[in-house]
Parts: C-alpha cells; structure tokens; sequence
C-alpha cells in the first residue's frame, strides 16, 4: 500500500472479527512507533502490550468495556512519562558526542535539557521559568514553556499520541485495523500495570481484523477550507 492509501484505509474500528492478529506484526508496529518524531528526542513514551488473559481483562473493564476494546486480538496503552528524560539524557548526550553533533547540541542536551524538563518538587522552579520567559519575550522570541510539570506532561503527551498515529497506520499497513481509544479509567489503567504518578495513559489502542460492521458508516469530516487556513 502507498502512503495515501493507508491513511484512507485506516479507521476506527469498533469491532473485530473472532481471528486473531499475528503477534509478529504488532511487534513490527511496535517498531515502526517508537521511530516517531518527538520533543527533544527523550523518548518519554512506552507501550504497554497486555496479553496475560487476566489483566486483559481487567483492561476491557477499565475501557469501559466498549466493543473495541472487547472484541479486540491485541490491546496497547501508551504511556507518557514527562519525567523519562531521565532515562535517555545520558544515551543522548553520548550519542550526539558520538556523531560529533554541533557544540550547541551537546550543550542541549547537558545543561538545558535538565532544566526544560524539571520544574521541580511542587513546581518549585516554574515562577523563576515563567519570569524568565516573561522578560526575555519582551525583547525577542522566546518559547513560553513549558513551564510547570504539567506542561511537561502535555509535552510528552504529545509526542506520545504521534507514536499512537505511527503504530495505527503501520498495523493498517500490515493489513489490520485499530481504535484508539480515550475513553477509559486511567486510575484503574494505572494501578493495573503500576504505573508512578507522574505518568499519564495517553491511549489504548485496539488492534484486530476489522468485523462486519466494524465502522458506524464512511468517514465524516468537516470540509477542507472550514479547518485548513492559508495565510
Ligand atoms: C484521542 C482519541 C481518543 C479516542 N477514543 C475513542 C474511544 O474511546 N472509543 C472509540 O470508539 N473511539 C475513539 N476514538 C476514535 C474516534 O472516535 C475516531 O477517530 C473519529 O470518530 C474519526 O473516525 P475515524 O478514525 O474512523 O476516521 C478516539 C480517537 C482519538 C484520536
């Protein structure tokens, strides 16, 4: 399939036909996620991928037990950490040392990336951030954050949900179809796989072979120029 094609093909659906999906091709999916863009290339994302038939379970209840998440072969939560650049700072630092990257980029990810990321206990650091901004963009442009450690967490949310669209069109590549699914208790997603407080589940995906009737009709948009602006 070319590009095009698989983003036409890929939909939401909401219910699975009884085969199951091979597990080798989640995993390539899988793969084909993790290489997507995201900020700073910290990584502050991971993929849960329950298959002990108790916990999936219990996942389908927390999704509310809806059909996409009941008929579905395979079910993935995508977690964002804003706090998992700790994990990938070192990695980073020695890889763009590695590859020579210009001196301003090592100095990134040393000195700055640290302070981009944290805000502190209680968000200790986010007035003297904000200030910060606050002055500087009164002479040049600047970006305005993040400051707290929720924007944090957005940041990392949304590098999170470009993995989701990079994992849903790979599966519809490898012939099989998705939902992304919100709609669930993410206190119950989080204590089902442990997660810490500072992680937020961002989605659980579905995946399967699309039922009859997967889809509730052709897919609706709002028109092109009412969502596209050219300036
Ligand atoms: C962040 C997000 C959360 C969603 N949550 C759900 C959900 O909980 N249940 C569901 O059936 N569909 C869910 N969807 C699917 C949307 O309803 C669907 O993408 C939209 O209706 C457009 O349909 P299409 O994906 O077939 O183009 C979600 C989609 C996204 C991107």
């Amino acid at each position: 399939m070319d590009f095009e094609e698989v983003v036409r093909k890929r939909r939401s659906i909401r219910k699975f036909r009884d085969e199951i999906f091979p597990e080798d091709k989640v995993v390539k999916a899988l793969e084909l996620a993790i290489l997507a863009p995201n900020s700073s290339n910290v990584q502050t994302w991971d993929f849960h991928w329950v298959k002990a038939p108790e916990k999936k379970k219990k996942l389908v209840e927390a999704c509310l037990s809806q059909s996409a998440a009941r008929t579905a072969s395979h079910l993935i939560v995508v977690t964002a950490d804003g706090k998992a650049w700790r994990r990938s700072q070192k990695p980073l630092v020695n890889w763009v040392r590695a590859v020579n990257a210009p001196k301003i980029v090592i100095q990134y990810y040393e000195k700055l990336v640290p302070v981009t990321y944290n805000s502190g206990f209680l968000n200790i650091f986010a007035p003297l951030k904000w200030i910060t901004f606050f002055i500087t963009g009164l002479f040049r442009p600047i970006m305005r954050g993040p400051v707290t450690n929720r924007d944090i967490s957005e940041v990392a949310v949304k590098s999170a949900a470009l993995a989701c669209e990079n994992f849903v069109l790979a599966i519809t590549s490898l012939g099989g179809a998705t939902c992304m699914m919100e709609g669930f208790d993410e206190k119950r997603v989080k204590s089902l796989l442990n997660l810490n407080c500072s992680t937020r589940v961002v989605m659980v995906i579905s995946v399967g072979y699309e039922g009859e009737r997967g889809t509730w009709g052709p897919q609706f948009r709002l028109p092109f120029e009412q969502v596209v602006h050219i300036y």
